[in-house]
């Protein structure tokens, strides 16, 4: 089966999704390994009680970004991945890293891009007033947040939400999402071809697929 190794800070939500796909035969491969950059992420649990290898790999350990990247690169090489998932890693990247698996190193965002680059996507939503929200999967470059776009989800704002109620509504959206885009990587529909992505051979709109 196609390899994946996913990369984590906190909950973990989004890998549950990929473990529950998994389970069901609906990932088209399997979690080879978890790799999370804080020790007390509870998707290291969620990971554990799966049988999945958990790996932690502590950031303040390192001196440099580059040194962290490099050891961060050894993990994931040694589990042998078609693909790497960024699934709520909240780190920036090295060019050398992102270079390395280009083509093969996916990540989701809980904002309609480009709209809401960056953190705390969900209250600057709701500071600016807008309708709709979302969240976007797409490939890795070096420009943060900036790869390019292979789906968006959307939700409408409501009047009375918050951050909270507002995330929630997105993720909900984010655990279909992405096992379903993962599922079109490893059985070998989506290829990132150039600067555009291809789903069956046929390149997708500028902001993806809605
Ligand atoms: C998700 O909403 C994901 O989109 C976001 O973090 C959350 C992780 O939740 N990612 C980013 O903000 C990346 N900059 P999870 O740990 O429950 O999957």
């Amino acid at each position: 089966p196609r390899r994946i190794v996913v990369l984590i800070s906190g909950n973990g939500s989004n890998l549950q999704a990929l473990i529950d796909a998994q389970q069901t035969e609906e990932l088209g491969g399997e979690i080879a390994a978890v790799i999370s950059n804080r020790g007390d992420a509870y998707g290291l649990v969620r990971a554990r009680e799966a049988e999945i290898p958990a790996v932690v790999l502590p950031h303040h350990e390192y001196d440099s970004r580059e040194r962290y990247d490099g050891a961060l690169i050894k993990v994931i090489d040694r589990h042998a991945p078609d693909l790497i998932v960024l699934a709520g890693f909240m780190r920036i990247l090295t060019p050398a890293l992102v270079q390395r698996y280009h083509g093969r190193m996916m990540n989701i965002h809980p904002s309609l891009l480009p709209a809401y680059r960056g953190l705390h996507t969900h209250q600057r939503a709701l500071d600016d007033g807008i309708g709709e929200h979302g969240a976007s999967v797409h490939f890795v470059t070096e420009e943060l947040d900036g790869g390019p776009l292979v789906v968006q989800a959307a939700v409408p704002v409501m009047s009375d939400d918050t951050a909270e109620t507002l995330a929630e509504r997105v993720q909900t959206r984010e655990h279909l999402l992405y096992p379903m885009v993962i599922r079109w990587f490893l059985d070998g529909r989506l290829q990132l071809a150039g600067d555009r992505p291809r789903l069956d051979g046929q390149p997708l709109p500028e902001h993806g697929l809605r």
